[in-house]
């Protein structure tokens, strides 16, 4: 009941302006009225704001408790500033910005971190190669080193300017320059604010303030509903088999890793589990699986789970084809048809399906490939379909479609599951799915994973293959350090010990990884809990320069006719939980810089003062993955498991680096039911207090799946 008081006591108009709503204030430039929904959450509707949105297709809402725990905080901008107006269908942003001013988020970007200066077209599409809004999850949600964010609850293309455009009426104008004289003179003048362009008649804004960005963020992932606790089979290693493999082969497949000693929690199929596949007939082949539930039922009874490729694309004439086909789009995507999951009686179509022939027989989740473009691919925006809603709608949702259907169907079982999609868009928070592509830049993969932290999603750094023995580590070490640590194999069979010279340290990576799930575990319980991301960028870090300025482009009449700066910033290294920092190596690199924040650092495996406060230069053999603890962090392990089953009555050995005091809240549950929500839990604090560790009850109403606790300071 809390929480409606609160709606109701400040369910007021906080900038008196004018009323948006109102029919002649639409063709004027005006200051939108914003509500205090909850602390630190204001809603603005301008005109008449579509139905369908983002928020209405996730269907998870707002964590009001957990943001109401946060208390309040003030709005940092002059809401004056913040403009509106709605013509021709089409409806006019715009967000003041100030000197200095940065702002991050805008979609799942891999190649830039500060957005400003940018002009994105929001718009489901596989990544191009280009941070140009055409993205996996182009989330309409920015945030500003200020202290504020804002999200655009529109299923729409959304067009943002980030400090490009000049206004004939702007407050701060760019000073007019001689090209012929000064060298000042720059190709982008300065701009003073941030404009965006829904082509929709009315649009709802919900803007999330905070002391910090990360407060900002973690706003505004409760609001979305999230994040996320996985079953704990799902932070353990996956595998991904090729396309034909049988059950035969796959078990033999998951003997081998057996026998080698690797890590493994979860096999994935991929096409050649259908009978037929692009388009799917979402029935197993019956050559290649003739006992498909005996087949999951002996893996999960070896503690593997199944996880299933799919697209969503039926194929033609089929019964279940034929019992969807009234509720599917005017277009095909590879001669399947499209089901409109916005129609009640699809999913439960689709659902009924599923029930029988894949989550009811122990089928842990699926992989949704496929949702995101390329334009080729998919749909395209002439296309209609049943419900009423436009292509492009159903383009910036359908993998929340998919993500919601089968949300239900695990729900429905008590049963957690930990998946993969390709394409998603805010609201995704609340779902366990976790966004891959085909694109391959080990590098990139970096950005996009210090990105995924801005918008509210999950990213993996996939591994499918490797240039050199040293690219392969090299990439298994960063996806052991993400939100999924996984190899792709579907097209070329690689396995753990494809580099042979190499097996011991890709080993050793994955059993890392195991070592510190009960670390990634709790840093999924404060996602969930607080909506922290447990990946994100280091600019989230008060006090942290990831800004290196701009470099003067160079003139150059083919490349750079008029010398365009090119901005430098930190966007290879990223914290992975409050504690660890990750600054991977790349191909054949042994040597790279590190940007240490303000205060000591330790090196995670000596725990040696590594640096503070500075840049410092490491040297790692290809055994190690560079990581840095910060002063007092703390670091829960156990020994090396090889499968989550046996996270049982582990020793907990307690990492402690450096000298300051230091806490962490250790969390623990049943690892697969949806019990936690209902406080089914355990949660411990974790303190060392003038070189003392101790460990404090929160909460014991779930399993705790240690014997014991051993603190070990480091570096003494
Ligand atoms: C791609 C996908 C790959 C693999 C392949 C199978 O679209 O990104 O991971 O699943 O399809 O055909």
């Amino acid at each position: 009941m809390k929480q409606f008081k609160f709606i109701f006591s400040l369910f007021l108009i906080l900038n008196a302006g004018c009323n948006p709503a109102g029919d002649k204030a639409s063709d004027n430039v005006v200051s939108p009225g914003w509500h205090n929904q909850y602390p630190g959450v204001y809603k603005s509707k301008v005109n008449t704001p579509e139905k369908f949105n983002l928020l209405s297709v996730a269907k998870h809402p707002p964590r009001f408790e957990a943001i109401e725990d946060m208390g309040d905080a003030r709005i940092p901008i002059d809401l004056k500033e913040v403009r509106a107006f709605s013509k021709n269908g089409r409806t006019y942003l715009r967000f003041p910005l100030e000197k200095g001013e940065q702002i991050y988020g805008l979609g799942l970007n891999f190649k830039t971190v500060q957005q400003r200066g940018r002009i994105m077209r929001l718009h489901v599409d596989h990544y191009g190669g280009r941070d140009n809004g055409r993205t996996h999850a182009p989330v309409p949600f920015f945030v500003s080193t200020r202290g504020y964010g804002v999200l655009i609850n529109s299923a729409r293309y959304i067009e943002v300017y980030v400090g490009t455009g000049v206004s004939r009426d702007s407050e701060h104008p760019p000073v007019v320059r001689d090209r012929n004289t000064d060298p000042k003179w720059s190709a982008k003048p300065y701009s003073d604010n941030l404009e965006i362009v829904v082509p929709a008649g009315g649009v709802e804004m919900i803007m999330f303030t905070g002391k910090t960005m990360l407060d900002v963020i973690r706003r505004f992932n409760l609001y979305c509903g999230g994040g996320i606790i996985p079953p704990k089979w799902g932070l353990g290693f996956w595998h991904r088999t090729p396309t034909l493999f049988s059950d035969k082969k796959v078990e033999e497949e998951v003997s081998e890793f057996e026998k080698r000693n690797f890590p493994l929690d979860v096999i994935g199929l991929e096409p050649g589990w259908h009978s037929k596949a692009y388009p799917n007939t979402f029935m197993w082949d019956k050559g290649r699986f003739p006992e498909p539930e005996d087949f999951v039922k002996k893996l999960k009874d070896e503690g593997i789970r199944v996880n299933l490729w799919m697209n969503p694309y039926l194929w033609p004439g089929t019964k279940l084809e034929k019992k969807i086909h009234p509720y599917t789009g005017s277009h095909t995507v590879w001669n399947g048809t499209v089901p409109d999951y916005t129609i009640p009686e699809a999913r439960a179509v689709m659902q009924e399906h599923f029930r029988k022939y894949q989550t009811g027989i122990g089928v842990s989740g699926f992989k949704v490939d496929e949702v995101d473009g390329f334009d080729r691919w998919l749909w395209p925006d002439v296309a209609t379909f049943p419900s009423g809603h436009d292509a492009e709608q159903m383009r910036q949702t359908y993998g929340m479609q998919f993500m919601e259907l089968a949300d239900e169907l695990f729900r429905e079982k008590n049963q957690r599951t930990y998946g993969l999609i390709r394409a998603a868009n805010a609201g995704s928070v609340a779902y366990p799915y976790v966004i891959y592509n085909d694109y391959y830049s080990h590098r990139d993969f970096i950005t996009a994973l210090i990105n995924s932290g801005f918008i509210g999603v999950l990213w993996t750094p996939e591994v499918r293959s490797g240039g050199s023995a040293s690219d392969w580590v090299r990439r298994m070490q960063t996806s052991c350090f993400s939100p999924m640590a996984m190899i792709n194999a579907w097209a070329n069979g690689k396995k753990p010990w494809s580099f042979p010279d190499v097996y011991q340290e890709v080993q050793d990576a994955a059993y890392l990884r195991m070592q510190l799930l009960p670390y990634l575990y709790s840093t999924f319980a404060e996602y969930y809990f607080k909506g922290t991301p447990p990946f994100r960028a280091m600019n989230l870090i008060e006090g942290f320069k990831a800004d290196l300025g701009e470099e003067q482009g160079e003139l150059n009449s083919t490349d750079n006719p008029y010398a365009v700066a090119i901005k430098r910033e930190i966007k290879d290294q990223y914290m992975f939980g409050n504690n660890i920092l990750v600054a991977p190596l790349f191909g054949n690199e042994t040597e790279r810089k590190v940007m240490l924040p303000p205060g000591k650092w330790y090196d995670f495996y000596t725990g040696k003062l590594a640096g503070e406060g500075e840049v410092i230069t490491v040297k790692y053999g290809l055994d190690k993955i560079p990581l840095f603890v910060k002063d007092g962090g703390i670091i829960p392990m156990i020994p090396r498991i090889r499968q989550t089953k046996e996270w049982k009555d582990q020793p907990l050995e307690v990492r402690v680096y450096g000298t300051a005091d230091g806490e962490f809240t250790i969390y623990d549950d049943d690892g697969t039911s949806y019990d936690f929500e209902n406080g089914a839990y355990t949660m411990k604090k974790l303190i060392v207090k003038d070189g003392q560790g101790k460990i404090e009850d929160i909460r014991r109403d779930g399993p705790w799946s240690y014997s014991e606790v051993k603190w070990r300071f480091m570096g003494r």
